[in-house]
């Protein structure tokens, strides 16, 4: 049983002007290393999922690049925003990269925004006709395997500050996964640092920034200084016919 591969690239944070650099990284160049490095894979990934904060304050102009960059792209992107997108925007610019069901080799892969009601520091919330359109996408899809992917971390990490910005309404998204047993996994970015756990019988899958990482359990935010953890990151996905995943984190040296 051949899986089809997915890959998640996550918290690009653009600016505006491509030489600015965010937090010291030259975004721009590393996000070019992770798309390279993907490119470059075997099997080849047959579909991209961006998933949020994608350039840093809405920064039009990053837009704009990364739409160039995409058309460019020998396989299909799809994309949903985090807390420093413009969802908007990303609504206005995007066409076919805004599908929010992509379903394929009995898989059902729903895209959630999950930038409903920002609290001016980074918290997230699923709106209630989100809400909705999943238990919706649900019901349709009930003999499929499926995937979300959304932007905020629907579980504490164990980061005091990183914690007091997840997914404001997670219990409902929960309550509403606890009565589809057919989803298998959750992807998300927000993080930007890697991690696996298993929650109601759902793989939960964090993954790790093309820009910049923050180190795990800390009260503050702190930028990751370990040689490795501190490389852009992201994650490839396997989803078999018989609803297994496999999946791994990749560095890129940039
Ligand atoms: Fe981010």
């Amino acid at each position: 049983m051949n899986p089809f591969t997915v890959a998640q690239i996550t918290d690009c944070h653009l600016q505006n002007d491509p030489r600015q650099d965010y937090r010291g990284r030259d975004v721009e160049q590393q996000l070019d290393c992770v798309v390279d490095d993907l490119l470059a894979q075997t099997p080849a990934a047959e579909l991209i999922l961006w998933t949020g904060d994608l350039v840093h304050h809405g920064a039009q102009k990053g837009y704009h690049r990364l739409n160039e960059r995409l058309a460019a792209l020998p396989l299909p992107s799809y994309w949903i925003p985090g807390n420093h997108d413009d969802a908007d925007l990303m609504r206005q610019l995007g066409g076919k990269l805004n599908q929010r069901t992509l379903v394929k080799q009995g898989w059902a892969i729903i895209l959630l925004d999950s930038t409903s009601e920002p609290d001016g520091q980074g918290g997230g919330c699923l709106a209630s006709l989100e809400l909705s359109f999943l238990e919706q996408q649900l019901q349709l899809y009930k003999d499929y395997h499926c995937l979300i992917g959304l932007h905020h971390n629907p579980l504490p990490v164990d980061s005091e500050w990183q914690d007091s910005i997840m997914l404001a309404n997670a219990g409902a998204f929960w309550r509403i996964l606890a009565s589809h047993q057919q989803v298998k996994g959750v992807i998300h970015g927000h993080v930007h640092q890697p991690g696996d756990h298993l929650y109601q019988g759902v793989r939960v899958l964090m993954t790790p920034a093309s820009s910049v990482q923050f180190k795990a359990r800390c009260r503050q935010m702190t930028l990751e200084d370990s040689p490795v953890l501190e490389l852009p990151g992201y994650r490839l996905l396997q989803l078999y016919p018989d609803g297994r995943i496999t999946t791994s984190v990749k560095r890129v040296a940039c």
